[in-house]
């Protein structure tokens, strides 16, 4: 899978899957998986750190993640964010941060917002590194969007959302995450675009799908937004192998003659 590819998936109308990993083991179940797409995200932040945004994470934490995904995802197309501000300084600092998360292994670097990264996008571009955009709720602009909320609602929003759409595109990006946006809105982006779009909250329309590894996998029982289907129940799985566990220990059976050395 190259970026050429995921262009051809578009133009075939054939769905693109992605998710999010951040660790060795994982990675190597995702790699023996049919999803097209794996992104090391700065959700890395809240599902790994235990932190309540994506701010905290910084570009050295992202390559550990990114790093261990590589080794265990080879055969897959890895995207990695970069984390907030990383991006918004001069030149130097930001290519400096592209150069880390590339050389950690990812294949494409993604970032979030239009106004501001354009000129820093053709520049990646130009310079061999293909770069995903991501529009809608934008996580690392949490505090200026006063909340994690539905984007482009109202006219004058979707109007911008669109533009920055199209900007994003001409700049060279070659896909865009659409996050938290009302469906009409993600169908007429992916209409309007040539690259492909990746939805998450962003209705059936457009040419993929994301979810963080955890999300879909059930991990945080709390976590229940309305866009997010979970495809296994993973926080009872496990906690019900952590209390087995535990009351093998305890009653004795664990372990066996047969799990211990003469
Ligand atoms: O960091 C992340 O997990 C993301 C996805 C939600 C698209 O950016």
């Amino acid at each position: 899978m190259n970026i050429f590819d995921i262009q051809l998936m578009k133009s075939k109308n054939q769905k693109i899957s992605m998710t999010t990993c951040y660790d060795y083991w994982s990675a190597r179940i995702i790699n023996e998986s049919k999803i097209h797409l794996v992104l090391v995200g700065d959700s890395a932040a809240n599902v790994i750190h235990g932190h309540n945004s994506t701010i905290p994470i910084d570009t050295d934490t992202m390559c550990i993640h990114i790093s261990a995904v590589t080794k265990g995802c080879p055969d897959k197309f890895i995207i990695g964010d970069l984390p907030f501000l990383s991006y918004r300084k001069d030149l130097t600092f930001n290519m400096t941060q592209v150069e880390k998360i590339i050389k950690a292994g990812a294949h494409a670097v993604k970032l979030e917002g239009a106004d501001g990264n354009i000129n820093f996008i053709e520049h990646c571009v130009k310079s061999g590194v293909p770069v995903m955009g991501h529009l809608g709720l934008t996580p690392q602009s949490i505090h200026q969007m006063g909340g994690f909320r539905v984007q482009g609602r109202h006219q004058e929003q979707a109007k911008l959302i669109k533009e920055q759409a199209l900007a994003l595109e001409k700049a060279g990006c070659f896909s865009l995450v659409l996050e938290c946006v009302p469906s009409p809105l993600a169908t007429e982006i992916t209409n309007s675009l040539s690259i492909p779009t990746i939805g998450i909250g962003a209705g059936p329309d457009t040419d993929g799908q994301v979810l963080v590894m955890h999300d879909l996998l059930g991990i945080n029982g709390d976590f229940k937004p309305k866009f997010l289907r979970k495809f296994l129940n993973g926080k009872e799985l496990l906690l019900q192998a952590f209390n087995e566990y535990h009351d093998s220990v305890i009653n004795k059976s664990f372990p066996s003659i047969e799990e211990s050395y003469e």
